[in-house]
């Protein structure tokens, strides 16, 4: 069976040619050679990161929602709370046993500079988590006027970003900016199978697990640390995935940082230009239009069940919307191995689908 080719914002679609580096011979993960897979992976991590320190979680993001908080919070956590995943986060952080408030913005709108800090200033908190780029909303947050307010007059709070669906779409300079943590699934702009994640952590984040009573083993830096200087992984970790990474950095490096990001912030003005061609909006608020996922805002209420239906028959997969936005706002990703002409198409396809149901 030939699967339709996916739009939607994860998994991602994955390139031949990373598929067959991804099957590659296993090795052990106590070897010689295994380190030398370790240490290319993740040196080239912390370099298009600009991080002083990256782990390789064989665990999606969720697992990292759970180590950064679990590793880092004393006191109180601040939740910034815009979109489904930010929300999850909260609930995760809850679910840990820590004390935890939810700031929470509309769906469809950002989080502010003057949020976080009017919520910081009340000393309640010592770590907040900000999802960077709000996958159910198509929205992303002003990370690093968030990250200057934290560290510039807030130095004793941890700042925990979540940039699944932002990393390697977008510029982040992990310890230019400050962030405690910085995480991704790999299954986004990285543009791997999905179940892999890598977290940048601060020396100050390592410091502050090494106090932290009760957070498991699993999930702890301490132990991801320990496993680091021998330039391993604490358990057995998904080698495919690391074959998979060492493969996107060289393309990453072929590419160009700069000319990546661009790609992905031209896509997105060719997806917002296609949605206002149609006479639909933009479900973000202006100006924090996400640059990997581009959220319709529905309001020529088009089918998007019968759309899916026909797209599907056309080989794509499309998004129809996430939960409660279900046919009121659908969303089109851009990111990773997806390239312009290919949103090209897929764009001119959707066109035929529209034709088809009338409602060109
Ligand atoms: C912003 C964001 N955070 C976290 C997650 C959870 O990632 P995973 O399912 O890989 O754990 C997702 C998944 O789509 C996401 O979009």
């Amino acid at each position: 069976m030939i699967y339709p080719k996916l739009f939607i914002p994860g998994p991602t679609p994955v390139a031949e040619d990373t598929l067959a580096a991804m099957g590659q011979p296993q090795v052990g993960h106590r070897t010689p050679e295994f380190s030398e897979l370790w240490a290319d992976v993740t040196a080239g991590l912390e370099k298009v990161l600009g991080a002083g320190k990256v782990f390789l979680f064989s665990n999606p993001a969720t697992g990292v929602w759970e180590a950064a908080v679990r590793n880092t919070v004393k006191k109180r956590c601040l939740n910034l709370v815009n979109g489904a995943f930010s929300s999850k986060w909260h609930t995760v952080t809850d679910a840990c046993g820590l004390a935890c408030d939810a700031l929470k913005k509309p769906w469809g709108k950002a989080v502010h500079v003057e949020d976080v800090d009017e919520a910081l200033a009340s000393g309640k908190y010592d770590a907040v988590t900000l999802v960077h780029n709000e996958t159910s909303t198509g929205v992303m947050s002003p990370l690093r006027e968030i990250a200057d307010l934290v560290s510039g007059k807030y130095p004793d709070v941890f700042l925990h970003v979540d940039a699944v669906s932002s990393m390697m779409g977008t510029e982040i300079k992990v310890d230019e900016w400050r962030l405690d943590t910085c995480f991704a699934s790999v299954q986004k702009a990285w543009a791997l199978p999905a179940g892999f994640a890598v977290c940048a952590v601060s020396d100050r984040t390592l410091e502050r697990s090494a106090e932290m009573q009760r957070k498991g083993y699993f999930l702890d830096f301490m132990v991801y640390e320990n496993y680091y200087k021998k330039q391993q992984t604490p358990s057995t970790p998904s080698i495919p995935h690391m074959y998979g990474l060492q493969k996107i950095l060289k393309d990453i490096e072929q590419e160009g940082l700069a000319a990546r990001f661009k790609r992905h912030q031209s896509m997105a003005a060719t997806a917002q230009a296609w949605a206002d061609r149609h006479g639909q909006e933009l479900f973000p608020e202006a100006g924090y239009e996400s640059p990997t996922i581009t959220a319709i805002r529905n309001v020529r209420g088009w089918d998007v069940n019968r759309l899916y239906e026909d797209l599907e028959e056309l080989g794509y997969r499309m998004d129809r919307g996430y939960g409660k936005l279900r046919g009121e706002a659908f969303r089109i990703a851009h990111m990773g191995a997806v390239m312009p002409e290919d949103l090209d198409v897929f764009l001119k396809t959707f066109d035929h689908a529209l034709d088809d149901e009338g409602e060109a």
